[in-house]
This record gives structure tokens, C-alpha cells and sequence, in this order.
């Protein structure tokens, strides 16, 4: 449970807020690449952090991102002619480039020497990122390990949750509801040979036990379970799971981010990376991330709270799919949008009654409200400390001899664990 106040320190994000200059101090992905396919292609409106913005990609491929409505009087940049150089706006004409500078202004005599409000871009894993903090105060640009991988081996989907990114976060921090919300073969009365015919690997519930601890970036936990098919007085299954300030969620293999559009809408990107290259395509596919199928080709989802994410009560009478126990058919992030945002836009956590499979949830919200009150102390973000390998931060999955620390799975541990 959490006051009303702190509830609102960590869910306001909108300028002057200051869970949202908080986040303006770090590199936020604006869009994706492949949304500005090439130059000179259409602009994009981007929400971001409660700013109403344009992107476009100029003549020679640099991304611009400035603010929506043109500096003359405020018509929105979206239906300029992107062309030579810049984005022109329709109504008089006024041209901006991709720094924010007036390039022309061909109603008055002279060009006007005025710089537009626009914001520096880096593009990186698929992504373009941008930072909307002070100048001055700009960090070098954090690579994760999938940012790194080739971009034949790597795909990163992007849906709209509607409702705030904390929410949003909880869910894929909340690793125990996998074993209802996308399974619940134990209450569908399934045995262990249906379920593994059905999903090979997958065990029955497990209640695994939890721990969790901070990290310069943020913190970390493990769920440890019993292995299958090893010896359980030698061995255990330990799953790691990464948590970097402010939005980004390290799964084994399944990097997300959950990117504040406003309070009450977010950008979820999720990330998949493989060995070697693999079809996008079948990857989105079969994550119900596909544009045309599952999404509008503004990446907002076509199963909604207003047509109950298209539920199915047949099939969860007949209790024979992988889906039946939710009637939400697969990709998983349907259903998690489901629940997620059927709690509504904001959720009040003063009426929770939290568990003890909560842990991972109550460390994320400490972490995220230490993180903001430092910096509302200090003025400066502790977590964007340089000296932090952020390329060696992610998710693991192993089983190891009991004996050993969970700690020793991942490859970067951070102070805090070194020093034990
Ligand atoms: S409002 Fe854009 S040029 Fe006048
Ligand atoms: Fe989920």
C-alpha cells in the first residue's frame, strides 16, 4: 500500500513534476526507427512525458523531435511538407530544421532568427531516443546489451498501454501472475503431460521464493525454484530479473521499457534478441504485436477495455486452449492489458491489499521513490552515475548448485554485491 502522496510522487510525469524531470535526465525512446523509415518520409506525432511533439526525418536522414505547434501561431507541424532540409509548416509556410532552427518564413520580409523547441535524438537498437532535460545535463547515451546486438538478430514491438507507466511496469515486475494470467493450467485442471504437450518446459505452479536487492542502476531479484528434471538438494533454477531507473525492465531474454506518454497512456517496447537472425514478422506475430493485425499503424492496439480485449467466455468454458483460463487469446501482452489497465488509468494504491509474491512490486516503488527524493535533494540523478556498465546489465535464467549465490548469475553485480 502506498499514501496518496507517494502514489502521486511516482505516477506524475508531466513538466515540473518531479518524478518527470527525473526522467527528463535520462535518454527516453521517442519512436521507433522503422517509423521514420527514410528521408523525407511522413512525420510522426510523438506524446512524450505530457509534451505534444513532432518527429520527421529530414532530406539528408537526421531525425528531428520539436515541439507540435509551429512558433508563428501554433498550427501542428504533423501536416507539414517534409522536404529540402526541414518541415514546413502549411499555414504560412514558416520552414524548421531538425535543430529547432526558422530556416524560412516566406509571408514576411525577412527570415526571423528564432529557434524552435526541439530536443537532441540518438538513434540506437531500433529505437530513437531523445533527451528532454537541461542541456548541461545530459548523460552519454546508456547502451544495453540489446541495443548492441546486430538488427538482423534483434525485433522491438511497441504497444500503447493505456494507463500510467507505473502500472504498467508492476506488471511485468509481478512475475507471479505468469503461473495464472498466461497459464492457470492448475486451475483449468490440466495434468503435467497436458501441460507440457501444450507448452514444453513449462512445470505446474510453482510458488517460488523471492529476493531482491538494490543496485547502483536500480535493483535486481531472483525467483528460485526447483529445477526440473535436475536433483533439487543440488541444484536450483535461479531467474534473474534487472530493474533500471526509470522504466526499463531486464527479463531473461525479454528486455521491455514502459515509456510515460502522459499519466495516463504509455509506450510499451518490448524486445526480443536471438542468437542469429530471425522473421520480425513471425516474431511480432506471435507476440500479437503485429501492425495490420493487432495494431493501427499508430501502434495502438486494435483489443481494448471497450471491446473487452475480445474475450472469449466459449473458450474458457471449454477450457482446451493455452488461453482458456483468461479467454484472452495469446499475445500475453493482451492479456496483461487487460488486467492492467482495467485497474484504471491511475490506480489508487492506498485500497491494496499486497502478498508476499508482492516483493518484486514493493522494491520497484522504494527504489523509483529513493530515487526521486535524491533527486529532489540533490539535483542530480544518482542512477545515471557514468562509471555504471549499463552494457552488461540484463536477465538471466540458470540452474546452479545450491550452494551458490544468486547473486553470481548476472554479469554485473554493482557495488553493493561485490562487497559482500
Ligand atoms: S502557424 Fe505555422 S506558419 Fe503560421
Ligand atoms: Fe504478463
Amino acid at each position: 500500500m502506498l499514501t496518496r502522496e507517494d502514489n502521486e510522487l511516482l505516477t506524475r510525469v508531466g513538466p515540473g513534476t518531479p518524478m518527470g524531470e527525473m526522467i527528463r535526465r535520462h535518454w527516453v525512446p521517442a519512436c521507433l526507427s522503422e517509423e521514420l523509415p527514410e528521408p523525407d518520409c511522413d512525420p510522426r506525432r510523438v506524446r512524450l512525458l505530457g509534451e505534444d511533439l513532432v518527429a520527421f526525418r529530414d532530406t539528408s536522414g537526421r531525425i528531428g523531435l520539436m515541439e507540435e505547434h509551429c512558433p508563428h501561431r501554433g498550427a501542428s507541424l504533423f501536416f507539414g511538407r517534409n522536404e529540402q532540409g526541414g518541415l514546413r509548416c502549411l499555414y504560412h509556410g514558416w520552414k524548421i530544421g531538425v535543430e529547432g532552427n526558422v530556416l524560412d518564413t516566406p509571408c514576411e520580409p525577412f527570415t526571423r532568427r528564432l529557434t524552435h523547441r526541439a530536443y537532441p535524438v540518438h538513434e540506437q537498437g531500433d529505437v530513437v531516443w531523445a533527451y528532454l532535460g537541461p542541456p548541461e545535463k545530459r548523460p552519454p547515451f546508456p547502451n544495453f546489451p540489446w541495443t548492441l546486438v546486430p538488427a538482423d538478430r534483434r525485433c522491438v514491438g511497441k504497444v500503447d498501454y493505456v494507463c500510467n507507466y507505473l502500472q504498467a511496469i508492476e506488471g511485468a515486475i509481478d512475475s507471479s501472475h505468469a503461473d495464472l494470467l498466461h497459464s492457470g493450467y492448475e486451475v483449468l485442471g490440466w495434468s503435467e503431460e497436458e501441460i507440457r504437450k501444450l507448452e514444453p518446459g513449462r512445470s505446474r505452479f510453482s510458488q517460488p521464493r523471492w529476493e531482491a536487492e538494490n543496485t547502483p542502476y536500480g535493483f535486481r531479484y531472483a525467483a528460485i525454484r526447483k529445477p526440473t528434471g535436475y536433483d533439487p538438494e543440488q541444484f536450483k533454477s535461479v531467474r534473474v530479473t534487472c530493474f533500471a531507473v526509470p522504466f526499463h525492465c531486464l527479463l531473461p531474454d525479454v528486455p521491455h521499457m514502459f515509456v510515460p506518454a502522459d499519466d495516463e497512456t504509455t509506450w510499451f517496447y518490448d524486445v526480443r534478441t536471438g542468437e542469429r537472425a530471425f522473421d520480425r514478422s513471425a516474431s511480432l506475430a506471435s507476440r500479437g504485436e503485429l501492425v495490420g493485425v493487432d495494431l493501427t499503424a499508430d501502434r495502438h492496439k486494435v483489443r481494448t477495455l471497450q471491446n473487452n480485449y475480445h474475450q472469449d467466455r466459449t473458450a474458457m468454458a471449454a477450457r482446451d486452449e493455452k488461453w482458456s483460463y483468461s479467454g484472452i487469446a495469446w499475445g500475453k501482452p493482451h492479456q496483461d492489458m487487460a488486467v492492467i489497465e482495467s485497474m484504471g488509468p491511475t490506480y489508487d494504491r492506498t485500497r491494496e491489499h499486497l502478498g508476499v509474491q508482492d516483493v518484486g512490486v514493493v522494491r520497484m516503488r522504494e527504489r523509483m521513490l529513493a530515487a526521486v527524493r535524491s533527486f529532489m535533494e540533490t539535483g542530480d540523478v544518482a542512477e545515471l552515475d557514468p562509471s555504471i556498465p549499463y552494457d552488461r546489465i540484463s536477465g538471466e535464467l540458470q540452474v546452479i548448485p545450491v550452494e551458490t549465490p544468486w547473486q553470481t548469475v548476472a554479469d554485473y553485480c554493482g557495488e553493493s554485491v561485490r562487497t559482500r
